[in-house]
Parts: C-alpha cells; sequence; structure tokens
C-alpha cells in the first residue's frame, strides 16, 4: 500500500510570521490526516516553519536547493544548510525552474543526486506543456525526464524519491487534468520507474498529481490507481483549502 502525501509548495508567498502562524493553524486543522502532510515554504521561512510544527504530523520541504555543498556560489542554498535548519525534503525539478530559470536536466539530476547522498528526500517534479501534449509529445517528454532526472540514482535510493507529475498547462490557470487524463500520465511514469529500477521499486514509488487541485477535485484524483497524493500550489496557502486538501478521505 502506497501512503498518500500531499505537500503544499508556497512559492514565493508568506515570509517568516506568516509561514509560522499559517502552519499553527493548520496544524490544528490537519491533525487527523491520514495522508502525509508537507509544506514547502520559501527559503527564509523554512526555520520558524520547522519550530512551529514541531510535534505535530507536518513536514517541511525546501523548493529547491544548490547543486553545491558549499563555497563561492553567492545566492545559493546548500542541502546541509537545510538539515540544520530541520528540513527533510526538496521539491527539485519544478516547471517553473525549469522554464523561468532554464535548469536542464543534466542540472536537477545533480542536485538529485546531492540531495539524495545528502539525506534529503527529493520530490522530483515532471510534466509537459501544453505544445508538448497537442504534438503528441507527451510519453516521450515524460520519459526523458524521468530517465535524466534519475540518472545515476540506486533502486535503494528510491525509497526517497516522489515523483509528482505536473502538467505546466494545469499550473495556477484553473484548468486541471482529468482523472484519467492525469492516471495515464502517471501510469506511464511508474512504467518508465519499472524498466529503470524494476517493478517492486515502480509499485511503492508516489506519484502525485499537481496543477490546480482544489477540495471539490481531489477526491476524484486521489481515487485513481496510480495517484498517490498532490502537489498543490495555490489552494495551499489558505487553511481553509488546504486542511480539506489533506483530509480528503476523513
Ligand atoms: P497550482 O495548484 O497553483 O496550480 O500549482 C501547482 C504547482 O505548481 C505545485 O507545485
Amino acid at each position: 500500500m502506497r501512503k498518500v502525501c500531499i505537500a503544499g509548495n508556497w512559492k514565493m508567498n508568506m515570509g517568516p510570521q506568516e509561514g509560522a502562524k499559517f502552519v499553527k493553524e493548520l496544524a490544528e486543522a490537519v491533525k487527523d490526516a491520514s495522508a502525509r502532510v508537507v509544506v514547502a515554504p520559501p527559503f527564509v521561512t523554512l526555520s520558524g516553519v520547522v519550530a512551529a510544527t514541531k510535534g505535530t504530523n507536518i513536514e517541511v520541504a525546501a523548493q529547491n536547493m544548490s547543486d553545491h555543498l558549499k563555497g563561492a556560489f553567492t545566492g545559493e542554498v546548500s542541502a546541509e544548510m537545510l538539515k540544520e535548519v530541520g528540513v527533510k525534503l526538496v521539491i527539485l525539478g519544478h516547471s517553473e525552474r525549469r522554464t523561468l530559470y532554464q535548469e536542464s536536466d543534466e542540472f536537477i539530476n545533480a542536485k538529485v543526486k546531492l540531495a539524495l547522498e545528502e539525506g534529503l528526500e527529493v520530490i522530483l517534479c515532471v510534466g509537459e506543456t501544453l505544445d508538448e501534449r497537442e504534438k503528441g509529445q507527451l510519453e516521450a517528454v515524460l520519459k526523458h525526464q524521468v530517465v535524466e532526472g534519475l540518472r545515476g540514482v540506486t533502486p535503494q535510493q528510491m525509497d526517497s524519491i516522489i515523483v509528482a507529475y505536473e502538467p505546466v498547462w494545469a499550473i495556477g490557470t484553473g484548468k486541471t487534468a482529468t482523472p484519467d487524463d492525469a492516471n495515464q500520465a502517471h501510469a506511464l511514469i511508474r512504467g518508465e520507474v519499472a524498466t529503470l529500477f524494476g517493478k517492486s521499486v515502480a509499485e511503492s514509488l508516489i506519484i502525485q498529481y499537481g496543477g490546480s487541485v482544489k477540495p471539490s477535485n481531489v477526491k476524484e484524483l486521489m481515487a485513481m490507481e496510480h495517484i498517490d497524493g498532490a502537489l498543490v500550489g495555490g489552494a495551499s496557502l489558505t487553511v481553509e483549502q488546504f486542511a480539506p486538501i489533506v483530509c480528503y478521505n476523513n
């Protein structure tokens, strides 16, 4: 049985004070959730959120990290620094980083391997653009991102990998992939992971769906065979919306 994992990607929202206040309220609202609960605040908000979630069922992720361990890399934050503040997971390869900051598969892969070596869990984001989908390239794009993103990762390390399928055209647009479309993409990803790492690794892999997940559509998405969680953007910014998503089956 795969344990559902619902994560909130705050993107560039909520400073330290607002973030700490928010998770205190959230903790009360999601304390009985059967799903794993993760929030991913901006870097400067991380330590306050870690402190405010002590003793709760909320885990804390970063939204990015450096591909280097330390040194002259102005503006970067290392895996060790994240661990020191109590971060357990890191989101890598988000489409906003791929497109707005030109992050390549190779660069993302370097960060994936470093995060795993440093003992962080990784949420690796993959997903096609509308143009790619319309050109019939869905399978090729997902395969490429999965193969390149996980290059050099060992089957044992796959325990610390979550894949998030986020069709770029569904992010922040209000357009959600239909549950069937999303499930089909998740099945492709699971199939590719089976080819790379074997069936049992693929069967236990958590694959989240991301892209306009809301309280109103979470249930039907989570009911699909290959959808094991959600990576939520906009709707993770209020307790009113995020708590019912996390507690969708309570
Ligand atoms: P939205 O839920 O706002 O569409 O964002 C999804 C996302 O990018 C999560 O990482």
